[in-house]
């Protein structure tokens, strides 16, 4: 066993990623920061107490960090970096509201893994995902395939889970897939859903359809508006986590992630949901997908207006 992931940010989300990369038993290490004094070691001792019952050897280091970057050597050879660090939203609040506040701690964390850890792949969590992963792709100024975000696997699970649910079928015969942004402008891709093999359409009204397809849009702010504090950390850090095994095993696994598209799909210079291809180093490829008119259209929609906040952020 070798290798290294980091998680940046000890909430909920960040916790939760490192738990189940730790359990995975890939790694010899899984470093948690955070700014909190304390919390992070706090959880790791805890995290470490885990190992015997649940079986695992990876070692989870806590360490404090500051803004100014005290405490980043302990990410110093971090082969993965998972940026979690930021506001999560509160009810009623779009993961948009959050920009300004987390554009600030957003790059200063870039800014510090480039110092730390500079040949890491940034796999970015924070919302709003798309920008914040832009932002990050800046301000660490790593080559594009070495930043990542993570959304379109969460989306997705999100519409196979309403999917399933609706049929009575398990998770496991469902296929769904959600690309554009992790926000109004996601493009569920019913083309591409399937149970047991067949069309999606061939077993649901296209008004059922529309309806998991807007439940799966709204599907983070559910949550929000039930938990009240804090939004949605057990599927995402399932997603996150995902992705950080498919780096560190090099598995050239393909997951809709966002990801730096130029030309793909005819779209040219920007950050968006798409399916690529994972392994050692980041993103390897964006596969196209087969899309229907209608679905392209709207890929192209999202990524003018995901485009036009990726330029934003960067003043930010
Ligand atoms: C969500 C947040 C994490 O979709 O973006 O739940």
């Amino acid at each position: 066993m070798a290798g290294k992931v980091t998680v940046v940010g000890a909430g909920f989300y960040g916790s939760t990623t490192a738990q189940r990369i730790a359990e995975y038993n890939i790694v010899d290490t899984v470093v948690l920061t955070d700014i909190l004094d304390g919390k992070a070691e706090g959880l790791a001792l805890d995290m470490n107490q885990s190992r015997s019952i649940e079986g695992f050897e990876t070692k989870i280091v806590g360490q404090t960090t500051t803004v100014e970057g005290g405490g980043y050597e302990a990410i110093a050879g971090s082969d993965v970096v998972i940026i979690t660090a930021g506001l999560p939203r509160k009810p009623g609040m779009s993961r948009m509201d959050l920009i300004e506040t987390n554009a600030k701690i957003v790059r200063g964390v870039a800014e510090n893994i480039a110092k730390h850890a500079p040949n890491a792949v940034i796999i970015v969590v924070s919302n709003p995902l798309d920008e914040m992963t832009a932002l990050t792709q800046l301000a660490s100024g790593f080559p594009k395939e070495r930043v990542l975000g993570q959304a379109g696997m969460l989306d997705t699970a999100r519409f196979t889970h309403f999917v399933a649910e609706e049929l009575k079928v398990p998770v496991a015969s469902v296929q769904t897939l959600t690309l554009g942004s992790h926000g109004d402008t996601m493009v569920p891709v019913p083309s591409r859903c399937t149970v047991d093999g067949k069309p999606l359409a061939d077993l649901l009204p296209a008004e059922k359809i529309e309806e998991l397809v807007v439940r799966t849009r709204n599907g983070g702010a559910e949550v929000v508006a039930l938990l009240k504090t804090g939004s949605a950390y057990y599927a995402p850090s399932a997603a996150a986590a995902r992705m950080a095994k498919a780096v560190i095993e090099d598995s050239d696994a393909v997951m809709p992630v966002c990801a730096w598209v130029d030309g793909e799909y005819g779209i040219e210079g920007v950050y968006l949901g798409v399916e690529a291809q994972i392994g050692k180093g980041g993103v390897k490829k964006v596969v196209e997908t087969k899309l229907t008119d209608s679905e392209l259209t709207e890929l192209k929609a999202a990524s003018v207006a995901v485009r036009e906040k990726q330029a934003d952020v960067a003043g930010l």
